[in-house]
């Protein structure tokens, strides 16, 4: 590596944490996280999906499976307990772990509302919350810790499709990301949100050929999201070359998708 892309970009030997890191994006990510060189800590409900992740991942460098349910507090502060058992300091915490329901406006029910929001805004201010002491521990004015909140292009645009929890959850982390960036940047934390685009993963539904078609051609870069793309996002925002960024949220969806 040359000496400039190492000063930059080099993430090696920080420790991160990353909530639903077993499949989808989180996986991704931690599969970038370990492979440069950082600790890293992937949290779920699911065991056996954590654990084998986890021994997967352990091939390529240090990653160790938390279980917990992030949709309560009191799962939160299990998972919290558990890391700084083990940590006395959080470099980089990724807010990963996310839920969709796709209901239409006649069907949203109490729990259709509350799964999304609890696990894509709650869970991200609380374990920011709970992990404040661990946060504040790593951060420096040279090199702030790092909070990446995984948000959506569905918190930002309208897609053509009703799911009213899962956009209102994700607007609310992207705006939240901007009120804890203000209050914790004396605190040498920066937070930040990334707002994916279509990738593939669990979370979505599989469409029909036609539907998938449709949504590849409204995306002006004519493809899904790959894992390079999202790695280097939270890659960039977690070196020195992000070291500067606060309060923003960054795209990563191959152009405006939703028009
Ligand atoms: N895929 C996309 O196209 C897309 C687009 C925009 C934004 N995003 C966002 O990216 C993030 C990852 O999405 P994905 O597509 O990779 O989703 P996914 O494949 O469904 O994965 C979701 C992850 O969250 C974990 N999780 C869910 N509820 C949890 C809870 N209560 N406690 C702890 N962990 C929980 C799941 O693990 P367990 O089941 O083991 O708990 C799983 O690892 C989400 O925030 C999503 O909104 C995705």
């Amino acid at each position: 590596m040359s000496d400039i892309i190492s000063k930059l970009f080099s993430i090696s030997g920080k420790t991160a944490m990353v909530t639903g890191g077993a499949n989808g994006i989180g996986l991704m990510i931690a599969r970038g996280l370990v492979e440069a060189g950082v600790k890293t800590y992937i949290v779920g409900r699911n065991v056996t999906k954590g654990e084998n992740a986890a021994a997967e991942l352990a091939k390529l460098g240090q990653c160790t499976f938390i279980p917990g349910d992030l949709s309560s507090l009191a799962g939160i502060e299990a998972v919290v307990a558990e890391l700084s058992a083990k940590e006395s300091k959080l470099d980089i915490l990724v807010n990963n772990a996310g839920l969709l329901t796709l209901q239409t406006l006649e069907e949203v029910d109490e729990a259709g509302w509350d799964g999304p929001v609890n696990i894509n805004m709650k869970a991200p201010f609380f374990l920011i919350q709970k992990l404040l002491p661990l946060l504040r521990a790593s951060g420096t004015y040279d090199d702030p810790a790092r909070v990446i909140n995984i948000g959506s292009a569905g918190g930002i645009e309208n897609a053509p499709i009703e799911y009213y929890s899962y956009i209102a959850s994700k607007a609310g982390l992207h705006h939240l990301t901007r009120g804890l960036a203000k209050y914790l940047a004396p605190d040498n934390i920066n937070v930040v949100s990334i707002a994916p685009g279509v990738f593939p993963s669990d979370i979505g539904y599989e469409p029909p050929i036609e539907v998938h078609n449709a949504i590849i051609a409204s995306i002006p870069r004519q493809r899904l999201g790959t894992e390079d793309d999202i790695v280097g996002a939270v890659i960039y925002l977690a070196s020195r070359a992000g070291a500067f960024i606060t309060a923003s949220m960054l795209p990563v969806d191959g152009g405006k998708i939703y028009g």
